[in-house]
Parts: structure tokens; C-alpha cells; sequence
């Protein structure tokens, strides 16, 4: 009989039991229960609402139930609705009524709040340490990779050259706002719920300080109501993967492009592809493509809890039960993404001939040519249609516009003179653009830097206050 069947006549039907269950789920929540459970009954045991030996019976079956868990050895119960209940039954059937003392002044409700947000702040500093890692190895391949040009797009189309170091970076960036994002979860889930009871409070005096201060959460939360019925920190948590997912997906895009023969920019590691089952001659990058696929489930985890929250009347509500699948989920996918997009990045060959190569091609020194006229006088819109023209006569006859002579450029213009074919020169058109932020190499040096910076800001932020 479940520990709640007092007012019941008859036992719930199997179906139902299975059905209400979240066992198979918040069993990954056993280690924060002990925890969150240990600090209640020390609270307890100090405000002389047990007594100290009742609390010293109930931390040392805690430890072993936690042990017996980690061992395996621990039996669940499938009766079981939650890890709370089996939990607490074992407790009661190994030290009967001090066990059976340990949930005064507490409900499920503040319970499974309190577990869920050390859960969620543990995960989201775990993802953060990954996060680092993660951009650490895009920064040493941006720095193995300072020099190489390759063509930089918009619309998919060649538009001007950059350095490969400088798109690597791009995603350095994008991930350490993720990384802000993770942490806004993690300090959003950084408050205590315990002692909100069911909803209202308790009669006990309860010192939910002290709890706050056992549990390491910054300040207990000043409504009982709100206290048991949010969940916006773990929507912050799976909207912060599901960003960060989104940034994968677009690097996964970019390395299966980049390792198609019509690239050929980079070749992923044999561990970091798979083949096939019926074409020998194929390698695919099956783990940039799952990275991808993911990022679907991911966003998907984010809107179930969105959809079950809403509407939802104060307090709590069995649908909230529905919160830690996804929200594990989230954090689980992400980590391993994280993981696998460090280990694919960092050992995947980078072919810098090829990216040279696809460079030279679609007159991505266009801008360049134009700009060397408008620099000496031709108004910038008149120089535009002027280049528009060489890159006409180029596509007619088949050529790039360095290809073009002397003749040719001042036929469509007499400003043009023969140091034209330094605005033609692909590293000094990366190198002009010495803009803060740009792709010159002495701009991207210093975004090195900065990133390093910032890493090793964010790799100190990781450590809790
Ligand atoms: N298994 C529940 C959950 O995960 C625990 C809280 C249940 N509280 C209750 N009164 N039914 O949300």
C-alpha cells in the first residue's frame, strides 16, 4: 500500500499505479533526494521537532540507501510512484517510526521542487564545464588554422574571402552565450522551495534558512505557492540547450557541406564517421548529421514543458510531473552533442588548398575593386556598376577578374591603374579589413585573444560563488 492509502479502501489498480508513476524517470534524482532529505531532518532535529537520535537514524539509512542505490544493490519497488516514496519506505522499513518522522513539515511538493532544482543546477554547471571544453578546441583549430583563407558566404553564395580561423570563431562567440544562458538557469533554479509544504506553509517552525544554507541555494523562495508550483528554471535550462543546440546544428550543417567531394574543405576522422551498408566506398558524417537531428528533440523537450504549463493553476498539479523527462533529456542530449562536436572538431583534417581554391573562384575581390574606386573618387554606387561590368565580361569569357588585363579594367573605367592587381589579391583583401571584429589577420589575432579571455573568465565562473 502506497504510503498515502490512509483515507483509501481499496488499493489503486495496476494500470493506474503504472500510469502515475514517474519512478522509471526521477529515479536519476536519487542522489538529490538523500541530500535534500538529510538537510530537512537536521532542521529539523535542531528546532527540537525531532530528536537529534531520530536524525541520526534517518542520515545514516539515507547514506546507506544512497550507497545500496549506487551499488545497484538497492530494490526498488515498482509500487513505488516516485523516487520520494522509495526512498522513504525504505527508510521506514529499516528504522521504522524515526523513519516514519521524517517527512513532518514537508509534502512531496516542496520535495520533488527542492530535488529538481539541485538536479538542475548541478546539470547546468556540468553543461557549462562541456561548453568550455567545447570552445577550447574550436579555439586551438581557429589557431592551427591562422592563416587560411577561405571563400565567406552570404545566400550561400561565394561573397568575400575570410580567414578559416575567423569563421571558427564565429562559433566561439555563440557558444559563450550559451554559456551566459546556462548560467541565468542555473541561477534561476538556485532558490529553495523546502518548507513551502503542500502549498501554504507549515505549523512547524521550520528554519527554511537553515535548509537554504544546507543545500547551498542562495535564498529560500518567499512564496509557498510559487515555491511549489514554478518550473521556469527548468524551461530556462532547456531553452538554453535548445539555443545552444540550434548553434550545433548550424556548425553540423557546415562540416557536412565542408566534407562533401564538392567541397572537400575538411575530412572528418574515421571515428568521427560511419560507412555503409551497401556503398563500401562511402564515409559519412552520420554524428554531424545526429547532432543535427537532435536538436529537433531538444527544442521539442522545451515546448512539451511550455504546453504543460500552461493554464496551470496555483499550486502544484500532477501534470508537473511531466517536467524531468524532457528536462533531463535536454541536458543529457546537449552534454553528449557538446562532447561529440569537441571530439569531431578536434580531429578532423582541414584542407586549406581547397578552401584557397574555391576562393579564387566567384570574383570575391569585387568588393575590393570597387572600393579601390570609390577610395579615389568614383562615387561607391558608380564604382559598383563599373565592377558589376568587369564581373559580365568575366563570366562571358569564362574567367576570374584577375585574369582580366590592365586594358580591360580601363576600358570600363580610366580611374584604374596598375596596382589594381593588389585589390585583387585575395590575403591582401582578408588583410584590409582590419575593422575591429573583421577578418584581417592581425583582427582575428586579436579575437583571439579576447576569446581566450573570456574562456578562461567563464572556466572560473563554473565554481559557484
Ligand atoms: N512524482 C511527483 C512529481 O514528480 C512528486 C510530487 C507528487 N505530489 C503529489 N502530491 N502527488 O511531480
Amino acid at each position: 500500500m502506497a504510503l498515502w492509502s490512509g483515507r483509501f479502501e481499496e488499493g489503486v489498480d495496476a494500470f493506474t499505479q503504472r500510469f502515475g508513476a514517474s519512478l522509471p524517470v526521477d529515479k536519476a534524482l536519487y542522489a538529490q533526494d538523500t541530500q535534500g532529505s538529510k538537510a530537512h531532518a537536521a532542521m529539523l532535529a535542531a528546532q527540537g521537532v525531532i530528536s537529534q537520535e531520530d536524525a541520526d537514524a534517518i542520515t545514516q539509512a539515507l547514506s546507506d540507501i544512497q550507497q545500496e542505490i549506487e551499488a545497484g544493490t538497492f530494490a526498488f519497488d515498482v509500487n513505488d510512484e516516485d523516487i520520494h516514496m522509495s526512498v522513504e519506505s525504505a527508510l521506514i522499513q529499516r528504522i521504522g517510526s524515526a523513519g516514519a518522522r521524517l517527512h513532518t513539515g514537508r509534502s512531496r511538493n516542496d520535495q520533488v521542487a527542492t530535488d529538481t532544482r539541485l538536479y538542475a543546477k548541478e546539470r547546468a554547471g556540468q553543461l557549462m564545464a562541456a561548453n568550455v571544453r567545447l570552445r577550447q578546441v574550436l579555439i586551438e583549430q581557429a589557431e592551427a588554422h591562422e592563416d587560411v583563407i577561405m571563400p565567406g558566404y552570404t545566400h550561400m553564395q561565394h561573397a568575400q574571402p575570410v580567414l578559416f580561423a575567423h569563421h571558427l570563431l564565429a562559433y566561439t562567440w555563440m557558444l559563450a552565450r550559451d554559456f551566459e544562458r546556462l548560467a541565468a538557469a542555473r541561477k534561476a533554479a538556485d532558490a529553495n522551495p523546502l518548507g513551502a509544504a503542500a502549498l501554504a506553509g507549515t505549523t512547524y517552525p521550520l528554519d527554511r534558512f537553515a535548509t537554504t544554507q544546507a543545500l547551498g541555494f542562495s535564498h529560500p523562495i518567499p512564496n509557498s505557492l510559487d515555491a511549489v508550483s514554478d518550473r521556469d528554471f527548468l524551461l530556462d535550462l532547456m531553452y538554453a540547450a535548445s539555443v545552444s543546440c540550434l548553434h550545433l546544428s548550424r556548425l553540423c550543417e557546415e562540416i557536412i557541406l565542408w566534407s562533401t567531394a564538392e567541397f572537400g574543405f575538411i575530412t572528418l576522422s574515421d571515428a568521427y564517421s560511419t560507412g555503409s551498408s551497401i556503398m563500401p566506398q562511402k564515409k559519412n558524417p552520420d554524428f554531424a548529421e545526429l547532432i543535427r537531428g537532435k536538436t529537433g528533440r531538444v527544442v521539442g523537450d522545451l515546448m512539451a514543458l511550455m504546453v504543460t504549463l500552461k493554464s496551470l493553476p496555483l499550486a502544484y498539479n500532477k501534470d508537473m510531473q511531466e517536467d524531468k523527462q524532457g528536462a533531463l533529456d535536454a541536458a543529457d542530449t546537449l552534454e553528449d552533442c557538446y562532447i561529440c562536436m569537441a571530439g569531431m572538431l578536434h580531429t578532423m583534417t582541414v584542407h586549406p588548398e581547397a578552401m584557397l581554391a574555391q576562393a579564387k573562384k566567384g570574383h570575391l575581390a569585387a568588393t575590393d575593386v570597387a572600393d579601390y574606386l570609390a577610395k579615389r573618387g568614383v562615387p561607391f554606387r558608380n564604382a559598383h556598376e563599373v565592377v558589376g561590368h568587369l564581373v559580365l565580361t568575366c563570366e562571358k569569357r569564362g574567367c576570374n577578374l584577375d585574369d582580366l588585363s590592365l586594358e580591360d579594367f580601363q576600358a570600363e573605367s580610366s580611374v584604374f591603374e596598375a596596382d589594381i592587381v593588389d585589390a585583387l589579391d585575395l590575403h591582401a583583401i582578408v588583410d584590409a579589413r582590419t575593422t575591429y571584429g573583421g577578418t584581417a589577420t592581425a583582427a582575428v589575432a586579436q579575437q583571439l585573444v579576447e576569446a581566450r579571455e573570456l574562456l578562461a573568465k567563464d572556466e572560473q565562473a563554473i565554481q559557484l560563488p
